[in-house]
């Protein structure tokens, strides 16, 4: 018997991105645009995107001022579609990585990472981990977590069914508790930011930056 499969290898992309894309729930547009302001906050030549999906916002990296782009993901075909869309424009920067994230991984050395809506599937106590383990390899790590007050995990629409596998694998995450253990893993915070969403969801963004240890 081989490991189960991971949940998130059972989600078409189509699904996945049509889901995200519903004028209700809202979430492409907005992540592309947070992932805007964090490609426009911090400088840097090396990128890493952990949950990288289809590559959502990165048509916003410019390939002149950028060395590497990393893309990581637990969905093969995910990143085959990044594949598809991307290496035209990214040429030999952009490097696709198939991995389940955990503090096992190591990352290439990379000026900003980002994490959006990734943290929630893979654990804050396993991320934060992850992120200790590769202090080394980050200039500054900048998450976006999903903060559910007045709506479900998973946002309604005719595709939330596809999503019903998730629960085995997600978990609500606490920006503060995240910060307290980020901060405590070593990590001080830089920027916190708020966007509310249409359905009574808001996207939380926390910066961090790795601090040297005494
Ligand atoms: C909600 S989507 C991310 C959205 C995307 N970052 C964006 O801005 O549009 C979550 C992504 O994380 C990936 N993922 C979930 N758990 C993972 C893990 N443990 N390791 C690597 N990738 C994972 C999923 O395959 C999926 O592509």
């Amino acid at each position: 018997m081989g490991t189960p499969e991971h949940p998130w290898r059972g989600i078409d992309l189509d699904v996945y991105e049509q889901h995200m894309g519903d004028p209700g729930v809202g979430q492409l547009q907005r992540l592309r645009d947070i992932t805007g302001e964090q490609l426009a906050a911090y400088p840097f030549r090396a990128i890493g995107v952990l949950g990288v999906a289809g590559g959502n916002g990165l048509d916003l990296i410019d390939p002149e001022t950028t060395d590497a782009v990393y893309g990581y993901d637990i969905n093969p075909e995910y990143l085959a579609a990044c594949e598809t869309r991307y290496r035209a424009r990214l040429g030999d920067r952009l490097r696709l990585i198939e991995t389940s994230i955990d503090r096992s991984v190591r990352i290439e050395r990379v000026d900003l990472l980002i994490a959006n809506l990734v943290v929630e599937y893979v654990g804050a106590e396993e991320f934060v981990a992850f992120a200790a383990a590769n202090a080394r390899s980050i200039g500054v790590l900048s998450c976006v977590i999903q903060h559910n007050d007045k709506a479900g995990f998973v946002s309604s629409t005719n595709h939330s069914s596809s999503f019903d596998a998730l629960a085995s694998v997600s978990s609500d995450i606490d920006p503060e508790a995240l910060a307290a253990a980020m901060s405590d893993a070593g990590f001080a915070a830089l920027d916190h930011r708020e966007y509310p969403l249409p359905n009574g969801k808001t996207l939380v963004r926390q910066d961090f930056r790795t601090t040297p240890r005494p």
